[in-house]
Parts: structure tokens; C-alpha cells; sequence
């Protein structure tokens, strides 16, 4: 099984940004997390991450055919991009959403996830756990 992990704006900064919010865990650790989920399932798992919206929605379509399975963190092209759920409906790949705090216990404009229509599940406040539970889902229900 090969999935592909898509983080976008800032989630390269985690560890630095916001720590009260995000946690302490650096984006390195999360690439270790993803590396160690892929060798214990013996899963094949890619990862990208950009901080523009264009760059997202081409590595969706880029996935097409060649991915059983997305998680995505669209970080907060979440709250406005359209483009990103057209792109997920587009390829049709089954995907999670990510979210490394509990966006439901933060400001109101956070409360829509466009992306999040498309996700067929929805992790969030779990911390960089949530790729591991968002991966083993993906697992259990397609490998
Ligand atoms: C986030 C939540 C978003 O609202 C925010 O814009 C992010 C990160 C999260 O992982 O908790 O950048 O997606």
C-alpha cells in the first residue's frame, strides 16, 4: 500500500510556532513518526510539504494512479481553499484529514474545513499522533 502524507503552510515551522498551540514536536520529528508507521506496517509512505495552495493541488493530481491513500494537513488553506477540495474530488483517492490541535476549540473562522467535505475522517487535538491514527485508518480500511 502506498500513501502520501501532504502537509501545507507553516507545518515546517511546528516546534517553533506557536508550542503552546502546537506542540514541541519539530517537523523532522514528524518525518521520523511517518518513517517509523511506514516500516512497522510495511507501508509505502511519501510525504510533501509547501507553504502555496498551487503546489498542493498539483501533488494531488500528481497522486493520481499512483496512490492508494492521502493524509492531509492543508494547515489554513483548511478554512479557505476550495481548489484543494476540487483537487481531492478530482483524483478521488480515499484521504484523512489532519489537524494537530483541536481546531474545533479555537476561533470561529476555523470551524470550516473545505478540504474536510472531501475527507472521508478527521483527527484532530491529537498532536503529530494524529498522521500515525490517520495512517493506520487508511491501512485498515484499503491495504
Ligand atoms: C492546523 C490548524 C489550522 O487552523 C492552522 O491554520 C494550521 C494548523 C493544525 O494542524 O492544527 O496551520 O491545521
Amino acid at each position: 500500500m502506498k500513501l502520501l502524507v501532504i502537509n501545507g503552510p507553516n507545518i515546517n515551522m511546528l516546534g517553533i510556532r506557536e508550542p503552546g498551540i502546537y506542540g514541541k514536536n519539530t517537523y523532522h520529528d514528524l518525518l521520523v513518526l511517518i518513517e517509523r508507521v511506514a516500516a512497522d506496517e510495511g507501508l509505502t509512505i511519501d510525504h510533501f510539504q509547501s507553504n502555496h495552495e498551487g503546489a498542493i493541488v498539483d501533488t494531488i493530481q500528481a497522486a493520481y494512479g499512483s496512490y492508494d491513500g492521502i493524509v492531509i494537513n492543508p494547515a489554513a488553506y483548511t478554512h479557505t481553499s476550495v481548489a484543494i477540495l476540487d483537487a481531492l474530488k478530482a483524483v478521488s483517492i480515499p484521504a484523512v484529514e489532519v489537524h494537530i490541535s483541536d481546531v474545533d476549540a479555537r476561533e470561529a473562522f476555523r470551524q470550516i474545513s473545505y478540504p474536510g467535505l472531501y475527507c472521508e475522517k478527521t483527527i484532530k487535538g491529537q498532536g503529530i499522533d494524529g498522521y500515525r491514527q490517520a495512517i493506520l485508518y487508511l491501512k485498515e480500511k484499503y491495504a
